[in-house]
């Protein structure tokens, strides 16, 4: 059992043996780090309840802890707050125990739950660009620490493959090239196996089409009448949608795959195509859906927040199906074939009413009676003038430039000699970009989701302050110590800690935090709790680098302070993990 839980089952035996109803105790980690490590606040509604004086109940509760070994201190403050201090040698024999297991005390929940994760969000033969880095990076992260937890996980790229954009290209390549077979009505043969272009092309192309519809009508109203074909099934637009798909998501799963981002799924809103015409012709019979002004809606009333919502448009008054349509239609599919507890969206904040109207739909039809639909949204990425952040010629950023930006910073690094100084040129080449990488995630993740940040290529690659650098040295050099000392990382029973110093006690403390950080993470959705963590035990790990050698030290307490390496080393790559770092083994 990790020591948080055994400590509130001390304090829960406490209570009942006074006398008192320990349901309520209210144990947490203490932020009086010199008064205690743990606190119990629950004299103080116990005392509201039984109308009594709070700290004569908790003198009582503290008394009974007093008389346990675990505890090297037991103190009463302020009103009533119990506080203990836990004794050196039992958080130095249950190292072991706790920390060496794979969740590094984190206990998991006895029925783990299935999870869909919808996040990345690109959309076909448009070039990611900065707006999809936070629901790559913050989804990636959900879903790793998701598993950590036990759950079981399905994460779904969800493409945006079936919207006007198609209909776009559709009509920029007819007009370009009206001799290619697709669009011949009478061509029956086999169409070509490779496409007549590249990625490249699309991603020049698709600007220019949709620029081109916003100033000619005629051009809107043929794009328009194009998507529906291509959604009926005209056999050459098929032909030519599925080249869109292949070429991107060759160039989408190279760009993922490069931040260390993967998905079990890669469908698209096409996908559920069939099943929602299905599911519309059954909800118009039911009378859900019904015709408003040439198109069809479902009516939804009010929010879960209490806000009246407009209505769910399902099919445009032209015939296309819409966004919330095909959101809608996926959660039934994914209600069918994976019984999920909960559907996480990982999709910018500004998509909110979307989702509030989907979920309202998807309440409306009973899909969501056993399930946890959550809109996971996130804020936006700034310059250092606190605005959108644009390249430096002033265009929205592609995700590769953001990328490139950070390799290129860390590279800087080496150069300049804050970092890298022992690496050959190879080194810093490969390294450059896992550090780049690395910084570029955790200056994101390091963020509330919620919260706009800054953007700055220089300080998130620097290896001072709060930034991934600055963790990566610290596990660089959890490794390093460990090998200049001949020692792997493994752990057995005899890894006991001898506590000598504060910063020995302090770093220990911390990793018996860890399941709680975990836990809040995964209740809020929250990777900056695990980053923040991380970044403490970095800082509590250089302290205790700084204030204890190993070298010299006699032979118990090197062994400790390996012991401690390496414990650390494993909780700290368990977070790394977490989040989705990658670690160089120097730097
Ligand atoms: N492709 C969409 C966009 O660019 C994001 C998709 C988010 N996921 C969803 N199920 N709607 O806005």
């Amino acid at each position: 059992m990790n020591l948080m839980n055994q400590i509130k089952e001390k304090v829960a035996a406490a209570f009942t043996a006074c006398g008192f109803d320990a349901t309520n105790t209210l144990v947490r980690l203490s932020d009086r780090p010199d008064i205690g490590d743990y606190q119990a606040n629950g004299a103080l509604p116990l005392a509201k309840s039984l109308k009594q004086n709070p700290r004569a109940i908790a003198e009582q509760i503290a008394e009974k802890l007093r008389s346990d070994a675990f505890f090297e201190k037991v103190s009463v403050d302020g009103p009533g707050f119990i506080n203990m201090r836990v004794a050196d040698s039992v958080l130095g024999q249950q190292a072991f125990g706790v920390l060496s297991h794979p969740q590094c005390g984190y206990e998991r929940p006895d029925t783990p739950k299935t999870v869909v994760l919808d996040y990345g969000g690109p959309n076909v033969a448009k070039a990611l660009h900065v707006g999809h880095l936070r629901p790559a990076v913050i989804g990636e992260s959900i879903k790793r620490i998701c598993r950590f937890v036990g759950d079981k996980t399905i994460a779904d790229v969800h493409l945006g493959d079936w919207g006007k954009p198609m209909g776009l290209l559709i009509t920029e390549l007819q007009d370009r090239h009206p001799d290619l077979p697709y669009f011949d009505a009478d061509f029956t043969g086999e169409y070509p196996a490779e496409a007549p272009f590249t990625a490249k092309d699309l991603e020049a192309m698709y600007p220019l089409a949709s620029a081109r519809s916003k100033e000619d009508e005629a051009y809107a109203a043929r794009a328009q009448e194009n998507t529906k074909l291509l959604q009926n099934g005209h056999r050459g637009y098929r032909a030519l949608w599925q080249y869109f798909i292949d070429l991107s998501v060759a160039d989408i799963k190279k760009m993922y795959e490069e931040l260390d981002i993967s998905f079990d799924l890669w469908r698209g809103e096409s996908h559920v195509h069939d099943r929602l015409q299905a599911m519309i012709a059954r909800l118009r019979q039911q009378g859900i859906i019904i015709p408003d002004q040439g198109a069809e809606i479902i009516p939804l009333g009010k929010s879960r927040g209490g806000n009246d919502l407009p209505p769910l448009i399902m099919v445009k008054s032209d015939g296309a199906v819409m966004y919330g349509a095909t959101d809608l239609a996926t959660i039934e599919e994914r209600v069918d074939e994976f019984a999920p507890d909960a559907i996480l969206y990982v999709v910018d904040a500004r998509q909110g009413l979307h989702f509030e109207q989907v979920f309202a739909g998807a309440a409306k039809i009973g899909l969501a009676d056993h399930i946890s639909l959550e809109h996971l949204g996130f804020g936006t990425i700034n310059g250092t003038d606190n605005k959108p952040y644009k390249t430096r010629s002033g265009g929205i950023p592609t995700l590769r430039y953001l990328i490139d930006t950070a390799v290129a910073a860390a590279r800087q690094k080496m150069e300049s000699g804050e970092m890298g100084r022992d690496l050959t040129e190879t080194e810093k080449e490969h390294i450059s970009r896992i550090v780049g990488v690395s910084a570029l995630k955790f200056a994101d993740l390091m963020n509330e989701r919620m919260k706009n940040y800054v953007f700055d290529e220089d300080k998130l690659t620097s290896t001072e302050g709060k930034t991934g650098p600055y963790i990566l040295y610290a596990m660089v050099r959890m490794k390093s110590v460990l090998e200049k000392m001949g020692t792997t990382p493994a752990l057995t029973p005899d890894d006991i800690i001898t506590i000598t110093t504060p910063a020995e006690r302090q770093l220990l403390l911390r990793l018996y935090a860890l399941p709680d950080s975990v836990q809040t993470a995964y209740d809020n959705r929250a990777p900056h709790v695990i980053a923040d963590y991380l970044f403490k035990l970095a800082q509590d790990f250089n302290l205790f680098y700084h204030d204890c050698p190993i070298k010299g030290a006699d032979e118990v307490i090197q062994k400790s302070r390996l012991a401690l390496t390496r414990y650390t080393l494993h909780l700290a790559t368990a977070c790394a993990d977490m989040l989705g770092l990658q670690i160089p083994d120097k730097m």
